[in-house]
């Protein structure tokens, strides 16, 4: 972790973002539009994850994205790649020992509301893991006993939500909830789903936001609505569908970005 720590300090070369952001499947090409990039890729820093989902890039791009220092993870590794949730621990644990304090976490998703197709975006209020594990299982500490009551934070999505109404993108809001994946959901499930409170399932994220919470960052997280969840829609579920879809929603969820980087938002 140190080692890792040094090498993107030095890399960095007096850049010293506060602001991170992890990019989703097929949501990549916010990547293009950091300036002055330094673009790192995983295998060069110990400790990150070799991501092997098509659609994942698997680098660090660090520059500035719409005026601030931004870091921007292109790629993050899943639990289904592995059946390890805390893949994405060392590289979290990264970010925090350069000075990064919020984290935005960006992913696509299978939305349960016919109001919420394909191509929006949503805002995660709160989440259900309803994968069954946990990134912090093995942990030895006390701190291991994260509190969630407000995983999501409150200043962070007031800001966002703020940036959304000035960019004009509708920005939906909701309830995130885990599956392990890689198979997506029966039917039966998105309507258990749907019983038990989500308006929006996934593969990803969670692990990601109860890591963050543990070492302290301020988390906002948002989904890109690629599909409509299993048994909603004719036809089946795929990735190709979720690659296809995701950069639609993507570019309104940049705009809501750039509005919120542009108003310096993320230092409130
Ligand atoms: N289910 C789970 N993960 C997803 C989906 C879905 O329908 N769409 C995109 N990621």
């Amino acid at each position: 972790m140190k080692q890792a720590v040094d090498l993107l300090t030095e890399r960095l070369n007096g850049l010293a973002p506060r602001l991170a952001l992890v990019l989703g499947s097929g949501l990549g090409s916010l990547v293009e539009q950091v300036t002055d990039a330094v673009r790192i890729p995983y295998g060069e820093l110990p400790g990150f994850p070799h991501s092997g989902v098509s659609g994942h890039a698997g680098a660090l791009v660090a520059g500035h994205l719409s005026g601030q220092p931004v870091v921007v993870l292109a790629g993050r590794t899943h639990y289904y790649e592995h059946g390890n949730p805390a893949a994405m621990r060392p590289a979290l644990e990264v970010l925090a020992g350069i000075g990064v304090d919020t984290l935005i976490l960006t992913n696509a998703a299978g939305s349960l509301r016919t109001d919420m197709p394909p191509g929006s975006v949503m805002l995660i209020e709160d989440h259900i893991n309803f994968s069954g594990t946990n990134p912090l299982i093995g942990e030895s500490t006390d701190r291991r006993f994260v509190g969630l009551s407000e995983a999501y934070d409150r200043g962070l999505r007031d800001a966002l939500e703020a940036a959304a109404a000035e960019a004009g993108v509708r920005l939906h809001k909701g309830i995130y909830m885990w599956f392990s994946g890689p198979s997506f959901e029966t039917p039966a499930e998105i309507r258990m789903a749907r019983t038990l409170g989500a308006d929006a399932v996934g593969m990803s994220t969670v692990p990601e936001v109860i890591l963050a919470r543990f070492l302290g960052l301020r988390v906002a997280a948002c989904s890109v609505i690629t599909n409509l969840a299993a048994g909603m829609a004719a036809g089946e579920l795929s990735h190709e569908e979720t690659k296809d879809v995701a950069p639609r929603g993507g570019g309104e969820l940049a705009k809501i970005l750039d509005r919120f980087l542009r108003d310096g938002a993320a230092g409130r």
